[in-house]
């Protein structure tokens, strides 16, 4: 890994994951501990957190959520506040993912802000999700679209942290395709610009990719420059995968 700061390998395990098969995949994890050389972060859906808490007591491997709302608290049916996360143990939350902007929820750049000044206020760090759609990357307007959401999806207050950035290209989502690594080395270094220009210390942010990374791919992803991690979905639900991830950070 070039890079100073420590890598974040964090698995999103979305809408999936009973009591029973969540538990297990978190004890398994947390037995073996892989990848020493950087943080590992496991954010299962909302019902599992506590147990999955439990389950990671004591092994280093940090919890967080997968999404919070903008109020601390109130009239908000079926959602979950930053509070709650805090209090069941959460330490990071992910916010702005592309399953939660445009069709899937509605999000946009201006909620997603909201969202992550509100989980600072609780103390969380915010993983906020940035990635273009195929018709954008296909038009090249990758770094165009990017930026925009980078400049729109960020509060001020906004540090190395307690923030992070996934770049995760829409098509490359549970595609089992990935953009090519001057690619994503492209998008980073767009990223960072941006956020070193609005809040100092570039090189301190943590920028990770995600979209379609598995086991096979993660060495060669995490080797390029400007890529401080992963944000695994579909093969963070395998111990065994997403273990292979973490070792690939040394
Ligand atoms: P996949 O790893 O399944 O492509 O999902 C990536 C993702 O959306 C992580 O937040």
């Amino acid at each position: 890994m070039p890079d100073a700061v420590r890598p974040l390998i964090a698995g999103n395990w979305k809408m999936n994951g009973l009591r029973e098969t969540g538990q297990a995949l978190a004890q398994t994890i947390a037995k073996r501990r892989p990848g020493q050389a950087c943080d590992l972060l496991l954010c299962p859906p909302a019902t599992l957190l506590e147990m999955v808490g439990a389950a990671l007591t004591g092994s280093g491997v940090l919890l967080g959520a997968q999404d919070c709302h903008q109020e601390i608290k109130g009239a908000h049916t079926g959602d979950v506040s930053a509070a709650m996360l805090a209090d069941v143990g959460c330490r990071f939350v992910i916010l702005g993912h592309s399953e939660r902007r445009g069709e899937g929820h509605g999000e946009t750049d201006a909620d997603v802000a909201a969202k992550v000044q509100t989980a600072h206020g609780e103390g969380l760090v915010a993983i906020v999700c940035v990635g273009e759609r195929a018709a954008e990357h296909a038009q090249g307007a990758t770094l165009t679209v990017i930026e925009s959401q980078i400049k729109g999806s960020l509060p001020e207050g906004v540090t190395p942290e307690n923030t992070v950035i996934a770049y995760e290209p829409v098509w490359a989502i549970g595609s089992g395709r990935t953009p090519i690594s001057e690619e994503i080395e492209a998008a980073h270094k767009r990223i960072r610009a941006n956020l070193g220009a609005r809040f100092g210390t570039p090189e301190a942010f943590r920028i990770l990719y995600g979209g379609s990374v598995t086991a096979a791919n993660a060495p060669e992803i995490l080797s390029i420059h400007g890529v401080n991690g992963a944000l695994v979905g579909g093969a963070s639900l395998d111990a065994e995968a997403f273990c292979k991830i973490a070792e690939s950070c040394g």
